[in-house]
């Protein structure tokens, strides 16, 4: 299983603090935002990932974590994204690091609580997305579902209302996902939607929808920045992240100490 965190995007919301860096570079109480997503594919024990960044912020992402994990048998990759196109494209751009294999994707701006390792474990074929329980469906794509717990209905930020769920930005494809990435066509908003794959495997029967545990956050507001921030401090969610990358982060910010120090005198 190979991953990819798309990083790109243009943040409009979080303007002006996005005037100067990525959102994903943003702080998320004592880290980075991109390092949630970054954990929760190393806890799920994905070892290949790509980062799709945009060009404005690419050098940026490549000082933070160009070598930071290089001791520790993550490989990182990264690609740029010119234009933001949409979710989707992230299987366009990932295709030759996807290869045969199949893919976990996460959103650069998502914090998860939960553990993913046996829905990755698990997986065969066709596509796995998932679901939460949200006061505000309508942000994003939503899920219904029928009376037997089936998914029956997918739709991108309905105008009214199908369903209480919302899907969280981490889905699990086969390897036939570039293929069909580059059939979408654009929607009214000009974007490839990744709603549009999750209907193309739902039409084929071949999709599966989880529930989320625990906290999900997408912090891409003032107010949901703050709010993870608050939540990660009170839960102490960066107490769970994997050890691998607690260590690597550890070294890396006494590095940069040492450097700042050396300058100093
Ligand atoms: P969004 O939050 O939907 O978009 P955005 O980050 O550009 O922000 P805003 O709506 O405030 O302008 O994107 C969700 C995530 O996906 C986020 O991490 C950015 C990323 N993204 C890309 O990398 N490329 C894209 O083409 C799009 C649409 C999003």
């Amino acid at each position: 299983m190979k991953g990819i965190i798309l990083s790109g995007g243009t943040a409009t919301r979080l303007f002006p603090l996005t005037a100067t860096t990525s959102k994903q570079l943003l702080p998320v109480y004592d880290r980075q935002m991109i390092f949630y997503p970054l954990n929760t594919l190393i806890k799920a024990g994905i070892r290949d990932i790509l980062i799709i960044v945009s060009s404005e912020h690419s050098g940026q992402f490549l000082n933070l974590l160009g070598s930071i994990l290089k001791n520790y048998g993550v490989h990182l990759f990264f690609e740029v994204q010119k234009v933001p196109k949409g979710l989707a494209e992230a299987f366009i751009l990932g295709e030759n690091f996807i290869g045969q294999n199949n893919v976990a994707m996460i959103l650069g701006d998502n914090i998860f609580e939960d553990d993913f390792s046996n829905d990755i474990k698990n997986f065969k074929s066709g596509g796995k997305i998932f679901a939460k329980k949200v006061k505000d469906p309508e942000r994003s794509g939503v899920v219904r579902f029928d009376k037997n717990n089936k998914a029956v209905e997918i739709v991108e930020k309905p105008k009214k209302w199908i369903s209480d769920y919302a899907i969280p930005g981490f889905y699990i494809y086969d390897k036939q996902i570039s293929e069909i990435a580059k059939k979408v066509q654009p929607s009214e908003r000009g974007e490839i939607e990744i709603t549009s794959l999750h209907n193309y495997y739902l039409e084929k029967k071949k999709l599966e929808v989880g529930i989320v545990k625990g906290e999900w956050l997408d912090a891409g507001t003032f107010d949901s920045l703050l709010e993870a921030g608050n939540i990660v401090k009170n839960k102490k969610l960066y107490k769970k992240f994997d050890p691998l990358i607690n260590q690597a982060i550890l070294e890396f910010n006494e590095e940069l100490k040492t450097i700042a120090r050396k300058k100093l005198l």
